[in-house]
């Protein structure tokens, strides 16, 4: 049988994850990428096309077929085709809740299925490097991959407020600092600091409620409360984080636990555009794969050696392109999963 990794969605997170299978197909065990594209346009025909020239094979609805091939675009499958013969369909949409309502719960042939961050309650949640051992071969179906900021916070978590898999702090508190929009996009940018609501009442903005349930998977229930606003900037978002501890702790041990992690990177950096542009020259198509890209001079301990303190970057949206591929994946085969993604080491730094 043949494994076959089915994209929905073109857009900021779509995109790069059909072209990384693409890419390295073979290493990940992959037959065929096909990806689904809704509105033919005549502004994305050589987006589309190099996808395409790359291996990608398009699928969308029939009414749509005939619009996509006068762009010059060759259509393999119908949607509807293409979500069925697929091993893993990943959703890149903002719509994957109501798709999986509509279309994904009704189909038997995929073994799984992936949606981003925005579509709260669609699965398990996860974070490659957070919550590996909680996924369950045969059982989990729906992922929900967490999203940028929330990984990071996860890996904050994991590597200042955790000890041999116990939480070791009292409680931390982010501020996630967001850039206005991605250079991908043109809608949406923010022209000053816009300043965002605390929505949830325990945990202030989502990604404290999604870190803290990404880790309710492990059976863990840190104590966490974030804040959110968007900057105008277009490089990457940066975090401010608090970490009161149960015990008291020393610099020189909190940056060697940090270096202890291979998804932490590591910067002598203060400033967000030459991380960014290390990502443009090192990483895949600019990407930085790593999950937190923690600024050291910034380290702080306080409190007599029970407060951490510093800012952080996190890499666009590489580390949830990591984990859509590790999630697809595992999905496809939990056995050979760890080693395959092995790949994509190279995009992952542990130094900036
Ligand atoms: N941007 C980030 O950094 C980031 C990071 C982590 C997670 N996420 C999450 O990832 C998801 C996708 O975000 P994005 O930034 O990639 O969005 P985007 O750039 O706006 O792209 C959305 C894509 O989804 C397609 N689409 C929208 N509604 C659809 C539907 N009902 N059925 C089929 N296709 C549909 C669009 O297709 P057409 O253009 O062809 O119509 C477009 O290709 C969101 O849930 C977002 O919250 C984003």
């Amino acid at each position: 049988m043949k494994n076959i990794v089915h994209i929905v969605g073109t857009g900021t997170i779509g995109e790069p994850l059909i072209g990384l299978f693409t890419d390295f197909k073979q290493h990940l065990g992959i037959d065929e990428v096909t990806f689904h594209k809704r509105t033919p346009m005549k502004t994305e025909r050589a987006k589309v096309a190099h996808l395409m020239s790359r291996g990608a094979h398009l699928a969308t609805e029939d009414d749509k077929s005939a619009d996509f091939e006068a762009l010059g675009h060759k259509v393999s499958y119908s949607a509807q085709e293409a979500m069925e013969r697929a091993t893993v369909v990943i959703d890149c949409t903002p719509a994957g809740n109501e798709n999986k309502e509509t279309f994904y719960k009704h189909l038997k042939g995929p073994r799984g299925f992936l949606a981003q961050g925005s579509e709260f309650g669609f699965g398990k949640m996860y974070a490659r490097g957070i919550n590996d051992s909680a996924l369950i071969p045969g059982e989990d179906r729906f992922l929900e991959i967490v999203s940028c900021n929330t990984h990071n916070l996860a890996i904050l978590i994991k590597t200042l407020g955790m000890v041999d898999d116990k939480l070791t702090m009292d409680r931390a508190q982010f501020v996630c600092m967001r850039r206005s929009n991605d250079i991908s996009q043109t809608k949406d940018f923010s022209p000053a600091p816009t300043v965002g609501r605390h929505d949830d009442e325990e945990f202030g903005t989502h990604h404290a409620r999604d870190v803290f349930h990404l880790y309710e998977t492990l059976n863990l229930r840190p104590k966490v409360f974030s804040s959110a606003l968007k900057l105008n900037t277009q490089y990457m978002h940066s975090v401010w984080f608090n970490f009161e501890l149960t015990k008291p702790t020393d610099k020189k041990t909190v940056i060697e636990h940090l270096k202890e992690n291979p998804l932490v990177a590591l910067t002598e950096r203060k400033s967000a555009n030459e991380v960014f542009s290390f990502g443009r020259d090192h990483g895949y198509y600019g990407r930085i794969l790593s999950q937190t890209v923690i600024s050291t001079p910034t380290l702080a301990i306080a409190d007599k050696g029970k407060e951490i303190v510093g800012f952080c970057f996190t890499p666009q949206d590489g580390n949830s392109l990591l984990s859509s591929v590790a999630g697809a994946i595992w999905l496809m085969d939990p056995t050979h999963a760890s080693e395959r993604i092995q790949v994509l080491k190279r995009f992952v730094f542990q130094e900036i």
